[in-house]
């Protein structure tokens, strides 16, 4: 079978766990070249011993939310390549869980910086070598809050949402190039930032985790987890040949949720 994705550069960010390093494996496993960063080095040191690597895989210490450490980052790549098929702006945090009452404007600002503000380093100077390219794909990673309303994760609703406004912006303002725009709208991930957010509900609300982790799969008509390979796979979809004509779009991989709350 042909790999969809053979010598595709592909660039990622806090892709050293969860969805963004799934979602690396499967472009290395379609023979993708992926370039990584994340915050945390640790992290980043256990990708590099994945058999998958076989130095395909390109993995840099960077705090997304720095926009010297974004545009380092973007230097070393560029010392290994001056095109990049795809950018996929998956960093993201969960952000505080309360009423906006009880949620301090730090925790906020923070939330916009790492989720939104983020992004737009990396876009900026991923366009360059899109355009070196002669056309591409971004691909960012929203959320059901980012088409939905949800209650006690404000600043992390109002962020998904602005990832949508932002893809919808590029992908008219890029068309031109053949540079496509889209968004990623995960639902419920089986994973360690699922495991994090049913803590933090379960101690604001005074209610079990079991009761919590029942209602966040509840939320899909599927009554289903979603899987970090899903997302994988989709941003694998859209950067291959198949997806071409795609842009614009805010795509759910949510077992049709149907409410956040
Ligand atoms: N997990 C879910 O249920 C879910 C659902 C919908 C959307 N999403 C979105 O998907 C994306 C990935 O989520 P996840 O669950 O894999 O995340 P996660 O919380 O598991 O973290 C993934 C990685 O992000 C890195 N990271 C955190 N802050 C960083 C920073 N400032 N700079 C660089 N790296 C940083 C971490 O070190 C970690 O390796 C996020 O945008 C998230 O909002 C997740």
């Amino acid at each position: 079978m042909p790999l969809s994705l053979r010598n595709k550069k592909i660039i990622i960010s806090a892709g050293a766990s969860g969805i963004g390093w799934a979602t690396a494996k499967v472009c290395l496993s379609k023979g993708a070249i992926v370039y990584i960063c994340d915050i945390d080095k640790k992290l980043l040191i256990k990708t590099n011993k994945h058999p998958l690597t076989n130095k395909r895989l390109f993995s840099y210490l960077c705090d997304a939310s720095d926009e010297n450490e974004v545009s380092n980052f973007f230097n070393q790549i560029n010392k290994k390549t001056k095109k990049i098929d795809a950018l996929i702006n998956n960093v993201g945090i969960a952000g505080p869980t309360g009423t906006i009452e009880k949620l301090n404007s730090d925790d906020w600002e923070q939330t916009l910086k790492v989720n939104v503000i983020s992004h737009f380093y990396f876009t900026k100077l991923a366009i360059p070598m899109l355009k070196k390219n002669k056309g591409g794909s971004i691909i960012s990673i929203s959320s059901g809050a980012g088409i939905m309303g949800f209650p006690l994760r404000s600043p992390y609703a109002a962020s998904k949402w602005a990832v949508i406004g932002l893809t919808k912006t590029l992908a008219m303002e890029l068309g031109k190039f053949k540079i496509r725009a889209n968004a990623i709208c995960p639902g419920t991930i089986k994973g360690d930032r699922m495991v994090r957010v049913i803590r933090d509900k379960s101690k604001f609300l005074k209610v079990s985790k079991k009761i919590i982790e029942k209602e966040f799969v509840s939320m899909a008509s599927m009554n289903c987890w979603i899987y970090e390979e899903d997302i994988g796979n989709i941003c694998s979809f859209l950067i291959s040949k198949e997806g071409e004509r795609i842009s614009g779009q805010a795509i759910p991989v949510d077992g049709n949720a149907t409410r956040m709350d």
